[in-house]
């Protein structure tokens, strides 16, 4: 994903602003925000968002209301329209607007939309926020710029891309910069607080846990007329492997990042599991599993039973249930049950403003830097590990994850149907993982 030179780049923008309904708008009046000084010189944190869905947007508002200094003064977008959306619903905003400083010149779209905004913005930070195929591209360009980064989980859809993150978070350490992970649970008052209690011994040695993620499925997009297949790939992200990495590691990598936290980070040694589609029968629905149950084991013989599942009209649970050797814990509901019960009651703020409200004040200097890096580039390899063993029906080590070839990458980033990666569902017993 090269940058478009200028011409093609400044081509695309005039479009955006043609087919865009902000010509005319006051927006446009209040003037471009080019040769503003940079936040060394004047105190300001200038943000770039990278993704404008439902996160992007949400990052935004978090970032600006953890830190007083934060602007946000440009945006990436694969789509033009989703870059129009964002645009004209925060630059009126009742409550954002006043430090939401981009406006149509400073917005990306393309596959390289990442790229130039950060070409051709003075940026310190950035927030990463598209599907989770593009994250080691984004994360790459971030830090080879000098970017602080916020990083929305999961960091990629394959160990090649793993491993490419995990490059770009060493390279930060060189470079002094900070990088918070999308990771949420982990800067939430009540579980750091439970967490903290089950490492300091409250339940005794942790014998097994349980994860749970029983819960709905989500949006879905049906094709358009004219539309490539690849662009409706795009669109209908979720339910495409390459894109997402599938729900168990989209969505289920907070339960099973929390399973690897409480172990002080130590991965599991292997896994086996069981998983398939009973529910997604419709072409809208690419070619995801709906339901994973994964036995995650680590080398001192403890065990992780994950299950996660997206089914309508069913019972739901989401919860981390942690059984020791003297009692048991729920990590969500915070509580300790056993001789030495205990229950969570501090204080809390929004744990997604928490992360913004850290991030920044180590750009400031306020507290030590940050780099969690090793927990998210783990935390994806676990459900990567975790789809792997469901679609092949096979039990896979962490080395052999750790190690395997797999590529997700279309052969090119393009809106026409043969660049569309081949969407046969798995058939466990058939499909085997790359390893090397
Ligand atoms: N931490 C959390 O609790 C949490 C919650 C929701 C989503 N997420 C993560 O945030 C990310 C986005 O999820 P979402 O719910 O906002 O999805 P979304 O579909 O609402 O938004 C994704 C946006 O990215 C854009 N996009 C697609 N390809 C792109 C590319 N190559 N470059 C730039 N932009 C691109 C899309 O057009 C869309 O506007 C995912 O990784 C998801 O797992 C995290």
């Amino acid at each position: 994903m090269k940058p478009q030179d200028d011409k093609s780049s400044r081509e695309a923008r005039r479009n955006f602003l043609k087919t865009g309904a902000l010509a005319g708008s006051s927006l446009l009046a209040a003037g471009s925000i080019v040769g503003r000084a940079h936040a060394s010189e004047n105190g300001q944190i200038r943000v770039g968002v990278v993704g404008c869905g439902g996160r992007g947007k949400g990052a935004l508002t978090n970032a600006l209301d953890a830190n007083p200094d934060v602007h946000i003064v440009a945006l990436a977008d694969l789509f033009a329209d989703r870059l129009h959306e964002t645009v004209v619903s925060f630059s009126k905003h009742k409550k954002y607007s006043e430090r939401f400083d981009a406006t149509a010149e400073n917005c990306y779209d393309g596959f390289d939309c990442c790229e130039k905004m950060i070409a051709e913005n003075k940026l310190d930070a950035i927030i990463l926020a598209s599907p989770p195929h593009y994250r080691p591209d984004h994360l790459e360009a971030a830090i080879n710029a000098g970017l602080h980064v916020f990083c929305e989980k999961p960091v990629a859809t394959d160990p090649v891309g793993v491993r490419r993150v995990r490059a770009a978070c060493e390279l930060a350490d060189k470079k002094g910069l900070n990088i918070v992970s999308g990771l949420c649970w982990r800067y939430d008052a009540g579980v750091r607080a439970t967490v903290e209690q089950v490492m300091n011994g409250a339940i005794g040695d942790i014998v097994t846990t349980q994860a749970d993620y029983l819960t709905g499925p989500v949006w879905t997009k049906s094709k358009q007329p004219g539309e490539s297949e690849m662009e409706y790939q795009c669109r209908n992200w979720y339910y495409y492997t390459w894109l997402s990495g599938d729900h168990v590691l989209e969505q289920f990598i907070h339960s099973l990042d929390k399973a690897i936290w409480i172990r002080g980070d130590v991965p599991p040694a292997k896994a086996y599991g069981t998983g398939g589609r009973e529910l997604r029968d419709d072409l809208t629905q690419g070619n995801i599993f709906d339901h994973f149950s994964i036995c995650y084991e680590w080398a001192d013989g403890t065990r992780t039973f994950a299950t996660t599942r997206q089914y309508r009209g069913c019972m739901n649970q989401t919860e981390d249930f942690i059984f020791g050797s003297e009692g048991t814990s729920k990590l969500l509901a915070h509580t300790i049950d056993g001789p030495k019960p205990w229950q969570f009651k501090g204080d809390k703020i929004s744990m997604y403003v928490q992360e913004h409200k850290e991030l920044y004040e180590a750009i400031q200097g306020k507290r030590p830097r940050i780099n969690n890096g090793g927990y998210m580039c783990d935390s994806t390899l676990m459900g990567i590990l975790g789809r792997e063993v469901c679609y092949s029906g096979q039990e896979i080590s962490w080395e052999q994850v750790v190690n395997s070839p797999q590529d997700l990458r279309p052969a090119k980033y393009e809106f026409a149907d043969e660049y569309a990666p081949p969407s046969e569902v798995p058939h466990p017993g058939r499909y085997r993982m790359p390893l090397a």
